[in-house]
């Protein structure tokens, strides 16, 4: 044993390990390996495949690899649950939760140490932080099922939900998907992840125990193939989905066009700012919890640390002194920093990232000091010298490395920060409040911390932007991805149109026997009317088949040409929303003063009584009025979150908006789709009704009159399936509304896989007499959260 005196000289730690008895014998009573988790009990193992504890190489259970048919049963399990399920009340699904978190909270020391065992994490963390989040997460859903049926009226569950969850966080993320999903009245089928199976086991029991229904949740293990089954399931609603990206963009084409509702949380390449008046030790201090929590097998990992450059070396300093501290090690002792690698995989992974990095120039820097001499571990890493084009500061690694670049202003380290596909959190260090909230403000990021880092809580909404994903998790945004709302009840008058044939004509015309054309309508881009690029227009026809106008034939340059002339207008999302609110007004006013010549056009177009027409013109024009009421109401919140944080809920605009109109309803659906989207700040391309488009074109007029800035709504007539399809594909589109046909959906959901653009999808015909409410507002804007911290 060391003496004193020898302890005192080095200050080194002794051993400090937590006990893994309890682990150890629950592993051994299950020996002959877990089977999957259906309708309230275990079945039988089938086929196992190993589960590995990272820090040893030791296998420490056999678990079912889940085929088809597993998932099969889970399903219907799920669904034959779900109708006693969402018919309890919402009381006494709270009791049922209050269950689970009371059972979690009794389990603490054993979850967490099985947590540690099989995902290598310190058992600092899974004590401290994942465990008892996740007991946050059922207490504060147990509050959400009471309160469902009062605070989202007119909504109801999603139905059966497939959860597929990664191997970071495993126990975290399992709670972050059952407890909404529930307290909304769902029932699920959860895949973990293969390195990480245990805690969601340990959790079926934790569900015998606290007594809840049979089928409400199912649990099947499994790889990947297990997961691709069950998003491909028929009987399944919606997938919620965390993991790596690419996986996302598979899950978004394996379901695009069945109507299963979606959210997606992948990677990540989050920016750490430090200016150069921020607290260099508390930003050290941010940055070992942002890039080496959980061995930076995090996905709002700070793993690009921005630094001001008159600081930089300063900072780097004292980052590489605080390194050398770094504990590396058996992640059951209780004075380990950094624990282990999940998987040789993972391992080799980050390995080969890093050492293609240095081939491209980069220089590391680690702290010396033996790693263990078994297990998957990775030293902290310090990256300097990258190219903000490089694979490393381009490339999640998933690891603990960090690379560094540098900036000389404000804006640059902005550019800097939002020069990545990924948009998940980001971090940002000053003593200057003004500063803080502006680069809060600007930057592309679902959840900005302040001062601070990597702080999570059940209150408040988690996910990303861009190809971070789409839907949030937490809080009453999170919830709202597990319900849908009712469908409208008024009657639906409308029938759906079949897409035209649209004849290219040459030029203006002239149209097949139509001596009442004068004009081709143009495009509308960038606040001027244009010619289609293709040169080519189109007979606008009524229903027998007169032609009563021409339309340009827009195409996928026309549409390019518009999304530039949106994104240039973007400083609409920045105007007050008094401002745009003032600009909706006018554009009604300006509608209803020409409301006798829009309900004509309409007559000629679409045959419809002169009463149809003149109901449609007014609900558009009541319905812009609406919106502008509402552009400066459809605010954020405050959520309830940690002390000494006010964390802020912002709805932003996603920025540029596709809006592909239905046939039916030419005026009415076009105003139905711009007017919310304008109001919450996003500047639109849109396509208007094929069959009918002169109402959008004759609104141009409007537009002009109304002191709407150009570049704000851009309109491109032609063939909607073309035009959407041109719209899904352009990288500079945010989000896209699609209103048409099944196959128009579903071509829309998959080619919106390739850069995971937000869609939203509804098949016509539609009651557009009913379309408006909140929910266009929540589709029209993303949530972000920004931790801001108070005191000293
Ligand atoms: P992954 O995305 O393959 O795994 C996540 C989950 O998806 C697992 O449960 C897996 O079984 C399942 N899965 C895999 N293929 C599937 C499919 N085709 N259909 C349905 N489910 C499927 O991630 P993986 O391979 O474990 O890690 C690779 C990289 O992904 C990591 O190095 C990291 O960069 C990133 N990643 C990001 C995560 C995040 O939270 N953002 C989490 C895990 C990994
Ligand atoms: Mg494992």
């Amino acid at each position: 044993m060391a003496k004193i005196t020898d302890i005192l000289r080095t200050m080194e730690y002794g051993p400090s390990p937590e006990s893994d008895e309890h682990v150890r014998a629950w592993l051994a009573s299950h020996r002959d390996g877990f089977g999957h988790f259906v309708s309230g009990r275990f079945l039988k193992p089938g086929a196992l495949f190993d589960v590995n504890n990272p820090a040893t190489g030791e296998r420490i259970a056999g678990v079912t690899q889940g085929t088809a048919a597993d998932v099969d049963a889970a399903v219907r399990a799920a669904r034959k649950a779900l109708p006693k399920w969402s018919g309890l009340s919402g009381d006494a699904r709270a009791r049922h939760l209050y269950a689970l978190a009371r059972h979690v909270q009794k389990r603490e020391r054993f979850l967490a140490v099985l947590e540690s065992v099989d995902n290598g994490k310190p058992i600092r963390e899974s004590r401290d932080i994942d465990v008892p989040l996740v007991a946050r997460h059922f207490y504060h859903h147990a509050g959400w099922a009471s309160l469902t049926a009062s605070e989202f009226p007119g909504h109801r569950p999603v139905g059966v939900c497939g959860q597929i969850i990664p191997w970071n966080f495993p126990l975290l993320m399992l709670a972050w998907k059952i407890a909404p999903a529930l307290a909304a009245g769902n029932t699920v089928v959860l895949k973990p992840a293969e390195f990480t199976p245990l805690t969601a086991l340990a959790f079926a029991e934790i569900c015998i125990e606290a007594g809840l229904p049979p089928g409400v949740v199912n649990i099947v293990t499994g790889d990947g193939s297990t997961g691709a089954a069950l998003v491909a399931h028929e009987a399944v609603d919606k997938i919620a989905f965390t993991g790596s990206t690419e996986v996302g963009r598979a899950i978004r084409q394996a379901t695009a066009g069945t109507g299963k509702k979606l959210s997606l949380e992948l990677g990540g390449k989050s920016p750490f700012v430090v200016f150069e008046d921020a607290d260099l030790d508390s930003a050290v201090e941010g940055v070992v919890d942002a890039i080496w929590f959980n061995q930076g097998e995090v996905c709002c990992a700070g793993s690009r640390l921005l630094a001001a450059e008159s600081i930089a070396e300063k900072l780097y300093a004292k980052l590489r002194a605080r390194m050398a501290h770094l504990r590396v090690g058996d992640p059951l002792d209780k004075s380990t920093d950094v624990g282990a690698i999940v998987a040789p995989v993972q391992l080799e992974r980050i390995t080969r990232l890093v050492d293609q990095g240095v081939r491209e120039g980069a220089k590391i820097w680690r702290a010396p000091g033996a790693l263990p001499e078994r297990g998957c571990f990775y030293p902290p890493t310090l990256v300097t010298d990258v190219e903000p084009a490089s694979t490393l500061a381009r490339e999640e690694i998933f690891g603990p490395v960090l690379v560094t670049m540098t900036f000389r202003t404000p804006d640059e380290a902005i550019a800097l920060a939002n020069n990545s596909r990924y948009g998940l959190s980001a971090s940002v260090w000053t003593e200057n409040v003004n500063r803080a909230l502006e680069f809060a403000a600007r930057v592309k990021a679902g959840v900005v911390w302040i001062n601070s880092t990597n702080l999570f809580d059940a209150a408040a909404g988690f996910g990303g932007y861009r190809e971070s994903g789409f839907g949030r998790e937490g809080g009453r945004e999170g919830l709202a991805e597990y319900l849908v709302a009712d469908a409208p009840k008024g009657r639906t008058n409308a029938k759906a149109l079949a897409p035209p044939a649209l004849t290219a004509l040459p030029g203006q015309g002239p149209a097949p026997g139509a001596d009442a054309i004068d004009r081709t309508a143009k495009l509308y881009i960038g606040g001027k009317q244009a010619r289609p690029d293709s040169g080519y227009c189109y007979a606008v026809l009524d229903p027998k088949g007169a032609a009563v106008g021409l339309a340009g034939l827009g195409n996928r340059k026309d549409v390019r040409n518009a999304v530039e002339a949106a994104t240039k207008a973007s400083s609409w999302g920045a105007a007050t929303a008094h401002n745009r609110a003032q600009v909706l007004y006018y554009v009604a006013e300006n509608l209803e003063a020409r409301a006798t010549e829009f309900a004509e056009r309409l007559r000629a177009m679409t045959g419809a009584s002169l009463r149809e027409a003149r109901e449609e013109v007014e609900t558009a024009v009541r319905r812009t009025f609406y919106y502008a009421g509402f552009a400066d109401k459809y605010d954020g919140a405050v959520h309830a979150t940690r002390t000494r944080f006010v964390t802020l809920a912002m709805n932003e605009p996603w920025g540029v908006m596709g809006l592909v109109c239905p046939n039916e309803a030419p005026l009415l659906g076009f105003v139905s789709l711009v007017m919310p989207a304008i109001a919450m700040g996003n500047c639109v391309v849109v396509a208007p009704s094929a069959a009918y488009p002169l109402s959008a074109t004759d609104f141009y007029s409007v537009l002009d009159t109304s002191d709407v800035p150009a570049g704000v709504v851009n309109i491109v007539t032609g063939d909607s399936a073309t035009l959407a399809k041109a719209l899904a594909d352009h990288d500079g589109v945010d989000a896209l509304w699609y209103v048409g046909s099944a196959e128009g959906a579903k071509a829309v959901e998959a080619a919106s896989a390739a850069n995971l653009k937000a869609t939203w999808t509804r098949q016509a015909p539609l009651d557009w007499r009913e379309a408006q409410g909140r929910e266009f507002l929540r589709r029209a804007t993303q949530v972000k959260n920004i931790w801001t911290p108070y005191g000293e």
